[in-house]
């Protein structure tokens, strides 16, 4: 479990890299992987998104881009995982940039699998992990301008007391792995409490105050969505066919 892209080490490479970003950013590409989408194609800046998505038809491409927690000016779309739906995503390619999510995307992106994980389809992933059994995993939080972020951990905790609980293993055989113990014990403390945990998160706090309860609330919802958003070439993710 690392809590910032920055704590990954360059080497950690072969194996599969979980990217979450529970607010919101791997909240939003699980939604809208869910809605239809054909493709999310994440970027690190704004630039390199408009420039891709110059040459898509724009009944074919939604363009979401987010800094701070606002919508950035040049996009349709920011990052809230409620603005995907059927009628405005289906058959699209969404090109993302966020503050920190795609960032961590990137700094994982040559990992020999990448996911994207969040609460709202942490089944889909150990159901993935636990079946397709990838070696190394490294679940990867994007924590907030470097710093940690309660909500990604605890959804690292998740990913990994369903595996145990797939494979009957014990807490205790994950002896020495400090980070993974930890978060482990703050999901299984507030698992029933999941959206009480990500309104007092900081992140939880500033978007209440920037946009209200309904994202922090979407993104706290635990298991909804059956979908696992696979990273298919650099930087594009599409639905995992089983
Ligand atoms: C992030 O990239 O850190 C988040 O997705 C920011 C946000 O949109 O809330």
């Amino acid at each position: 479990v690392y809590h910032t892209p920055e704590e990954v080490p360059s080497d950690c490479l072969p194996g599969c890299a979980a990217v979450i970003d529970v607010l919101r950013a791997s909240s939003t590409i699980a939604a809208a992987i869910d809605a239809g989408a054909e493709a999310v194609r994440v970027f690190r800046d704004i630039e390199p998104l408009l420039e891709a998505s110059e040459g898509i038809e724009e009944d074919k491409r939604i363009r979401a881009g987010e800094r701070g927690g606002q919508k950035v000016e040049a996009c349709e779309f920011g990052n809230s995982p409620l603005a995907f739906t059927p009628e405005n995503t289906e058959g699209r390619q969404l090109f993302l940039s966020t503050t920190n999510g795609t960032r961590c995307s990137e700094s994982v992106c040559n990992a020999s699998n990448v996911i994207m994980a969040s609460l709202t389809n942490r089944q889909a992933v150990v159901n993935y992990l636990a079946t397709k059994r990838p070696g190394t995993v490294w679940l990867v939080g994007s924590g907030w301008q470097g710093s940690y972020s309660l909500e990604d951990t605890v959804c690292a905790g998740a990913v990994i007391d369903g595996i145990l609980i797939a494979e009957k293993t014990p807490l205790a055989e994950l002896t020495g792995n400090d980070e993974a113990i930890a978060a482990v014990a703050l999901f299984r403390q507030w698992q029933d409490q999941l959206p009480e945990l990500l309104m007092s998160a900081s992140h939880g706090q500033r978007l209440l105050k920037m946009r209200g309860q309904a994202d922090v609330a979407y993104c706290a919802q635990l298991d909804v969505l059956d979908t696992l958003p696979i990273q298919r070439g650099i930087g594009t993710f599409v639905q995992r066919k089983p």
